[in-house]
C-alpha cells in the first residue's frame, strides 16, 4: 500500500474500499453543494503568516474543551451511519479517539447503540442527539447517554427537517443496503468491506430500532427523518434537554449572532458554529466566515466552536485564529475509517496533529493556546 501522507489519501483509500453509496453519503452537501464547497475553500483562503527565528522548541498542541484535556482542540464530529463505512465503526473510532486523547461523538443515528460503545471501550465518550417527536423515547435516550457515563451531550439544532442530497437519492441510501443486482455487484466488488460487514452483527441503527416505539424497520434516514424527528423543536425544548441531562452541554448548529445569543441564555457549555458540513441549508455562507463574529459577540460568555471543511492541520490553525476555542472533524476521520478502520481514524489524528504542531511553529508559536488573529494575513 501507497504511504499515506494526507487526509487526501485515506479519502483516495475511502473512495477505493467503501461502497459508493456510503463514500457517497459521507461526501454529499445538500442540492448545488455550494456551502459544502464554501467551507472548504474559505478556509484555504486564509493565508497563514510565516515568522521566523523564534525558539521553536517544547512545543503543545494539548487544550482543553469544555473543562476536558484534550492531546489537540479536535474533536471527532457526530457522523450518522459511521458503522456503515466500516464494520463497528463507532466503537473503532472511538478506541481511536481516546487512544489519541480526543474526544469522540457518537450520533443518535449511530450504528452501534450507546451501551455497545460504552461496553467495548474505556474512556466516556459525547452523545449527539437529534430531537424526535416521542419525547419518551428521547428522555430515555438522554438517560441512556448518562448511564453509559457520556461526558457531554451535543444537540443538534439544525437537522429537524433534512436538506435534500441528490447522491443519497439517485443512490437509494438505505441502512443496511437492499440487496439488489446493482447493490450486489457493489459490495462484491468491495471485498474488505462486504468481508467485515457480514462479519458483525451491527447494520442498523442501534440507538432506535428496537428501542422507539414501532420503530422495527427503519433503513433509511429520509423516512426516519420525515417519520420521527420534531420539526417544533424549540428554545424551551432545550431547556428540557439541559434539565433532564445534567451535564456539559453542546450546541450545535449555530450560524448567526442572533442564535449565539440564545445559546448563552440556554445555559450551554459551548456552540459548535456549524453548518452541518454544507448538508442542510444549502446558501449558507461558510462557517468558518460566521465564526468571528460570533466569537465577537459571545466568546467571553461560552466557549466557541467550529466544523465544517476542516481537512488538515492548517485549517485547525485558521479556526484557532479567528477564535475557535475547539474544533470538530467529520468527514476527515470518515475517510481514515473507512480507508483501513481504526487504524485510519488514528492516522487521520496523526496527520492533522503532526500538520497543526508544524504548521503554528513556522507561525512562531509553541504553545497552541497561544495562536491568535497574527498568524493570519490582513488579520
Ligand atoms: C446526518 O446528520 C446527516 O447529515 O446525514
Amino acid at each position: 500500500m501507497a504511504v499515506i501522507t494526507c487526509i487526501e489519501d485515506l479519502k483516495a483509500l475511502h473512495r477505493r474500499r467503501v461502497p459508493r453509496m456510503f463514500f457517497d453519503y459521507c461526501e454529499s452537501g445538500s442540492w448545488t453543494e455550494s456551502t459544502m464547497r464554501a467551507n472548504e475553500d474559505a478556509l484555504t483562503a486564509l493565508a497563514l503568516k510565516q515568522r521566523v527565528a523564534v525558539n521553536l522548541e517544547g512545543r503543545s498542541i494539548a487544550s482543553t474543551m469544555i473543562g476536558q484535556d484534550v492531546a489537540m482542540p479536535v474533536a471527532l464530529a457526530p457522523t450518522g451511519l459511521t458503522g456503515m463505512q466500516h464494520a463497528d465503526g463507532e466503537i473503532l473510532a472511538a478506541r481511536a479517539a481516546a487512544r489519541f486523547g480526543v474526544p469522540f461523538t457518537l450520533s443518535t443515528m449511530s450504528i452501534c447503540s450507546i451501551e455497545d460503545v460504552a461496553e467495548n471501550t474505556d474512556s466516556p465518550f459525547w452523545f449527539q442527539l437529534y430531537v424526535m417527536r416521542d419525547r419518551g423515547f428521547i428522555g430515555r435516550l438522554i438517560d441512556r447517554a448518562k448511564a453509559a457515563g457520556c461526558s457531554a451531550l451535543v444537540l443538534t439544532l439544525d437537522l429537524q427537517i433534512m436538506g435534500q442530497r441528490h447522491k443519497d437519492i439517485k443512490n437509494g441510501l438505505s441502512t443496511p443496503p437492499k440487496l439488489n443486482l446493482g447493490s450486489f455487484a457493489e459490495m462484491a466488488s468491495k471485498p474488505r468491506w462486504s468481508l467485515k460487514m457480514l462479519g458483525t452483527r451491527r447494520r442498523s441503527f442501534g440507538n432506535i430500532v428496537g428501542h422507539a416505539e414501532g420503530v422495527e424497520n427503519l433503513t433509511s434516514l429520509g423516512q426516519w427523518s420525515a417519520e420521527q424527528l420534531d420539526p417544533t423543536l424549540s428554545w424551551d425544548d432545550v431547556q428540557w434537554v439541559k434539565e433532564r441531562w445534567g451535564g456539559k452541554l453542546v450546541l450545535k448548529g449555530i450560524m448567526t449572532v442572533e442564535d449565539a445569543r440564545h445559546a448563552v441564555a440556554s445555559g450551554a457549555d459551548a456552540l459548535v458554529v456549524s453548518n452541518h458540513g454544507g448538508r442542510q441549508l444549502d446558501g449558507a455562507p461558510a462557517s468558518i466566515d460566521v465564526l468571528p463574529e460570533i466569537v465577537a459577540t459571545v466568546g467571553d460568555e461560552i466557549e466557541v466552536w467550529v466544523d465544517g471543511g476542516i481537512r488538515s492541520g492548517q485549517d485547525v490553525v485558521r479556526c484557532l485564529a479567528l477564535g475557535a476555542k475547539g474544533t470538530l472533524v467529520g468527514r476527515a476521520f470518515l475517510y481514515g475509517l473507512g480507508a483501513m478502520g481504526e487504524a485510519g481514524v488514528t492516522r487521520c489524528l496523526e496527520i492533522i496533529a503532526n500538520e497543526l504542531d508544524l504548521t503554528m511553529a513556522f507561525c512562531g508559536l509553541r504553545d497552541v493556546r497561544d495562536i491568535d488573529r497574527h498568524v493570519l494575513w490582513g488579520a
